[in-house]
C-alpha cells in the first residue's frame, strides 16, 4: 500500500503517525489532479466549449460518486464545500439562523472538534439560544461527531438520531474522523446532516462535502450570494438555484472535487471492512504496548473506536516528546488537538496523539514504540 503514496518513496524514513489530521495522497489522486490542470483544465457549468464540459461531467462525476460513497438518495442532496468546517459553518449560518429562535437548545457536547462547536456558540451568541449537553424537549438541533478526534470514540449516531427525532431535533453529524475509516451509510444514520473533509480521506485539501436531506436543504436560503448560485437576477431582486448548486456560488475548486473522485475510488477499492481491519490491529498493538508503559495515561475508555490513541506521560511534555520522534522522523501530533474544552474536560491542555492511515504498518508500530521508549528515558 505504502508504495502508492510519492511521499513515501521520497521519505522512506518518513513515519507518519498523524492521519487523523491529513493524509497523504496516493499517485492516483495527485495524477487526478494534475491530469486536469495539465491536460483537461476548464470551469465548470459556464460555457459550451468541449473543455468547459468536460470538466462539468467530471465535477458531476464526484458528486455521484459522493452519493454512492455516503448512500445519500439523491445527487441533489451532495454540496460541495471547502471541508467539514465550511459545511458545518453553513448549516449554522443558513440552516441555524432560519429555523432557531431564541431560548431554543443545540446540544453539543465538550468532546467536539473546534469545527463542531464554535459554529454553534456563535450562532447561540447571535440568536440567544442555549448550548446544552443534552437532548430535552428544547433541543432543536444536536451537533455531533460520528467519531471523535480526541478519544477516538465512535458514536451511536442511529441511537441519538432516534431520541432527537422525539423532541422534533435535527442532528448534524461531523463525519470528519470517520468518513476515511469505515463505510458510512446517511440512510441508515437517519441523520439529517453529515460532513467530512476531503483531505482527510486521501483527497487533495479545500474540498469538503455536506450532505443534507433534499427537504431540508430546500429549505435552506443561501449563505453566499454570486455566480452559479442563482435562477434569476434583475436588479430588483434575485431568484436562487435549487440545491446544492443555491450552495456552490462562485467558481467551485474544480480540480479538487474532481481528485476527490479518485480519492473515493482509492478507498473503495481497498474496501472500508479492510481498511477498518487493518487500522484497528494497528491501534490495538500499539494500546497493547501502551498500556504496560509507566506513568502513561490513554484518554477515553470507549472499546468502539477508531484507529487513534490519545495519551499523556506523567513528567514529559507533549511538545517535547513530538519534537523528540520529529527527530527520529516519527510524525505524531501533539498539543489540544483542535479540542481544548474536551482536553479542559481531562483536567489537560495539551496531549499527543498517534493516528494511522492504510499505509501505516506493525513495524512501524514498534519502531515508534521503540523511540518513545527513549525519549521516556531521555526526557523524565
Ligand atoms: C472531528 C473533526 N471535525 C472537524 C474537523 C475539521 O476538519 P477541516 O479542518 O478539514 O474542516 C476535524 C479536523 O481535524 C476533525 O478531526
Amino acid at each position: 500500500m505504502r508504495d502508492q503514496f510519492p511521499i513515501f518513496k521520497k521519505h522512506p524514513e518518513l513515519i507518519y503517525l498523524d492521519s487523523a489530521a491529513t493524509a497523504h495522497k496516493p499517485k492516483s489522486v495527485i495524477d487526478a489532479l494534475m491530469q486536469f490542470y495539465a491536460e483537461e483544465y476548464g470551469t465548470v457549468h459556464r460555457a459550451i466549449y468541449k473543455g468547459s464540459l468536460l470538466a462539468t461531467e467530471k465535477y458531476n462525476a464526484t458528486r455521484e460518486a459522493v452519493r454512492k460513497f455516503l448512500n445519500a438518495k439523491h445527487a441533489e442532496e451532495i454540496v460541495f464545500t471547502r471541508g467539514t468546517t465550511d459545511a458545518i459553518n453553513l448549516v449554522a449560518l443558513s440552516w441555524g439562523r432560519t429555523h432557531l429562535k431564541e431560548g431554543d437548545e443545540i446540544c453539543v457536547s465538550e468532546k467536539e472538534h473546534h469545527s463542531n462547536f464554535v459554529p454553534w456558540q456563535m450562532l447561540a451568541k447571535e440568536k440567544g439560544l442555549k448550548l446544552v449537553s443534552t437532548i430535552t424537549p428544547r433541543t432543536r438541533l444536536v451537533a455531533i461527531a460520528h467519531m471523535t478526534n480526541v478519544t477516538g470514540e465512535i458514536h451511536p449516531i442511529e441511537e441519538i438520531v432516534a431520541r432527537a427525532k422525539e423532541v422534533g431535533a435535527v442532528v448534524v453529524v461531523d463525519g470528519a474522523q470517520a468518513a476515511p475509516h469505515r463505510k458510512i451509510d446517511v440512510q441508515a444514520l437517519g441523520c439529517d446532516f453529515y460532513a467530512f473533509s476531503g483531505h482527510k480521506c486521501y483527497g487533495p485539501t479545500g474540498v469538503g462535502v455536506l450532505y443534507g436531506k433534499k427537504a431540508l436543504l430546500e429549505s435552506m436560503p443561501p449563505v453566499q450570494g454570486g455566480g452559479d448560485m442563482i435562477a434569476k437576477v434583475t436588479l430588483e431582486k434575485t431568484t436562487y438555484a435549487e440545491p446544492p448548486l443555491r450552495f456552490e456560488a462562485g467558481t467551485p475548486i474544480i480540480g479538487s472535487v474532481i481528485a476527490l473522485k479518485a480519492a473515493i475510488d482509492f478507498i473503495e477499492s481497498i474496501g472500508q471492512d479492510i481498511i477498518a481491519t487493518h487500522e484497528n490491529a494497528l491501534r490495538q498493538t500499539l494500546e497493547e504496548h501502551l498500556r504496560a508503559v509507566k506513568g502513561l495515561t490513554i484518554l477515553g475508555t470507549s472499546l468502539e473506536k477508531g484507529p487513534l490513541t490519545t495519551f499523556t506521560i506523567e513528567g514529559i511534555h507533549p511538545l517535547d516528546l513530538a519534537t523528540f520522534l520529529d527527530l527520529k522522523n516519527i510524525a505524531v501530533r501533539s498539543g489540544h488537538l483542535c479540542a481544548q474544552p474536551c482536553l479542559q474536560s481531562f483536567g489537560l491542555t495539551a496531549a499527543t496523539r498517534v493516528s494511522f492511515g492504510i499505509y501505516n504498518t506493525k513495524e512501524e508500530v514498534y519502531r515508534f514504540l521503540e523511540e518513545l521508549d527513549r525519549a521516556i528515558r531521555k526526557l523524565s
